[in-house]
């Protein structure tokens, strides 16, 4: 098999074995999805980031090539490639760390939603694996609807008896680091200095600025602000549209799930105040997945920070975007349950 060919020899074995003397702390991270738009270059950039020992890049089709083309990156982590619903069970075992990006992305005029006849029967295959195969590990699932295939994973993961709220983690950071973007943008400051707390869920209004609590502190206009939550909400769609049917943000999202990814991951190794914004079990509203900002730890969600003091503008939105999520939920749900 491929896989016996890509550690044929002793010479991945002995890379590892040589890697864990030097005493780093290496995790061991699966990427399902991996020859896709996202799983691509989210591969280059986790065989770059050095809190990863081993490498496992999982798809139904391509990952030969992806394989072989980013082992040859001169990084510590070791890269191994799985090919097909055969190969799941060898991708999975033994990870600490499992990213789900599997399943298509949209085109032009279509929502989120209109993803979920696909990728819903795609992210409860690959939850099963983990069920079976890594039950420990923490999950970034990144499939979309990410408002519906959370739920998804939670009732698989119930129904295998291997659920654990802290460790299942809906990425949402996208829609925090084009907040980051846009208001760096509006306020003439540097990205990299702006902190932009994002909650709700991941599509359209569910998607919930709280503009009144940008770090650096600063004062936006009404019309600064709508224009803002306005971008960001559709961030997602302005890509779809520029790409012009041949996909959504990938690089970007590539990006995102990195930063995410090793949030988790330096969480995992016992790092104190990680902290970022997640789409997470919660009750942090009436509604039983909310993102919000939690602190990461050594099982994954540790602390779960309440949203804080809202303006009218933000109250508003919160109607708005639960009364979407909770159908979204719903929808994931009775998906498993039926
Ligand atoms: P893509 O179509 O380029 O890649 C998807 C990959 O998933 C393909 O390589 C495909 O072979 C693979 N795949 C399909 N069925 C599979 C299965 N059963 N097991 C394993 N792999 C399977 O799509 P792209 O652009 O990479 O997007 C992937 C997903 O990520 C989409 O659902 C998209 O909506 C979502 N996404 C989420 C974002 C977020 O902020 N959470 C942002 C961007 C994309």
């Amino acid at each position: 098999s491929m896989n016996n060919l890509q550690t044929e020899g002793s010479s991945n074995f002995r890379q590892e074995n040589c890697r864990a003397k030097g005493g780093s702390p290496g995790f061991k991270v699966a990427i399902l999805g991996a020859a896709g738009g996202v799983g691509q270059p989210l591969a280059m950039l986790m065989k770059m980031n050095p809190l990863v020992s081993v490498l496992h890049l999982y798809d139904v089709v391509n990952t030969p090539g992806v394989t072989a083309d980013i082992s040859h990156m001169d990084t510590g982590a070791v890269v191994r490639g799985f090919l097909g619903q055969q190969q799941l069970e060898d991708a999975l075992t033994g990870m600490d760390l499992v990213i789900i990006p599997a399943g298509v992305p949209r085109k032009p005029g279509m929502t989120r939603d209109d993803l979920f006849n696909i990728n819903a029967g795609i992210v409860r295959t690959l939850c099963e694996g983990i069920s079976k195969c890594c039950p420990m590990a923490i999950v970034n699932l990144i499939s979309n609807p990410v408002n519906s295939t959370v739920p998804i994973a939670a009732e698989v993961f119930k129904k295998a008896g291997t659920y654990d709220p802290r460790r299942l983690l809906g990425v949402t950071m996208l829609d925090v680091v084009r907040a980051n973007t846009f208001v760096a943008e509006v306020l003439g400051l540097d990205p990299r200095d702006v902190d932009v707390p994002v909650v709700g869920g991941h599509a359209g209004v569910t998607i919930l600025p709280l503009l009144s609590q940008v770090k650096p502190p600063c004062s936006l206009t009404q019309e600064e602000t709508e224009y803002l939550t306005s971008r960001i909400q559709n961030g997602g769609t302005e890509v779809v549209e520029a790409k012009a049917g041949a996909g959504s943000a990938t690089l970007s999202m590539a990006y995102a799930a990195v930063k995410f990814a090793d949030a988790c991951l330096r969480a995992l190794r016992g790092d104190a105040s990680v902290i970022q914004c997640a789409f997470v079990s919660s009750q942090v509203t009436e509604l039983p997945f909310f993102a919000s900002r939690v602190r990461l730890g050594r099982n994954g969600v540790e602390e779960i920070y309440p949203l804080g003091p809202l303006n009218e503008y933000e109250r508003v939105g919160l109607e708005k975007a639960k009364k979407e999520l909770g159908g979204s939920i719903e929808k994931g749900v009775s998906f498993v349950r039926k």
